[in-house]
């Protein structure tokens, strides 16, 4: 397979040399309750690959002034109308802000602050994306192949998926006559 590969780990502190890189990967079933379409859902394969993230985490979690890096591989496909995306989250440490860059397909980055004000914006091989601190965020695949995006976070982020697994969004990204819209 051809997608895009993990830079290669080049650093002269020691330390870090040797480090690896850290890949989970996401089935469907994992994603159980986001979409819309509870039936269409239901219908699919739940060990259908939906997405994987490779990591370099040079710092142990929660180091305050530390990076962490990761790629993120999300399959594309649709669950009903409702475009394939991640889990999405804030961060625990909810004023920590993040980069997204986007890498190979194409896809819509779904933005939510605190007052559950919901915007999206287009990613694209190129495109660089500021997520500030307190903002929940989701990417969608809305093209028809791989979409790969990499990220930039704070060690001392964390993250708080119960937030968004029991509030979810408050704005979906849906395909509506072939074209995708924030509803
Ligand atoms: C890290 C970050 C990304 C996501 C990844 C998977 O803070 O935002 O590396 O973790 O794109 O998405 P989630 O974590 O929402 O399943
Ligand atoms: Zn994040």
């Amino acid at each position: 397979n051809n997608k895009i590969v993990f830079p290669e780990l080049f650093f002269t502190d020691k330390n870090l040399v040797g480090r690896d890189v850290l890949k989970i990967s996401r089935n469907l079933s994992d994603l159980k309750g986001i979409f819309a379409d509870a039936e269409a859902f239901e219908r699919m394969p739940q060990n259908q690959l939906a997405y994987e993230v490779s990591s370099f985490l040079p710092e142990k979690e929660g180091t305050p002034g530390g990076l962490y890096f990761g790629i993120t591989y999300l399959y594309p496909g649709k669950v009903g109308n409702e475009y394939m995306m991640t889990k999405g989250h804030y961060h625990a440490n909810v004023d920590r802000a993040e980069f997204y860059w986007g890498l190979e397909g194409e896809g819509m980055l779904i933005l939510m602050d605190g007052q559950r004000n919901v915007w999206a914006e287009h990613v694209f091989p190129g495109s660089l994306h500021y997520i500030p601190g307190g903002v929940a965020h989701r990417m969608a695949n809305t093209g028809s192949s791989l979409f790969s995006f990499a990220a930039c976070w704070p060690s001392d982020a964390g993250h708080n998926y119960a937030e968004i697994a029991e509030n979810g969004f408050s704005a979906r990204l849906m395909e509506v006559n072939g074209v995708p819209h924030l509803i």
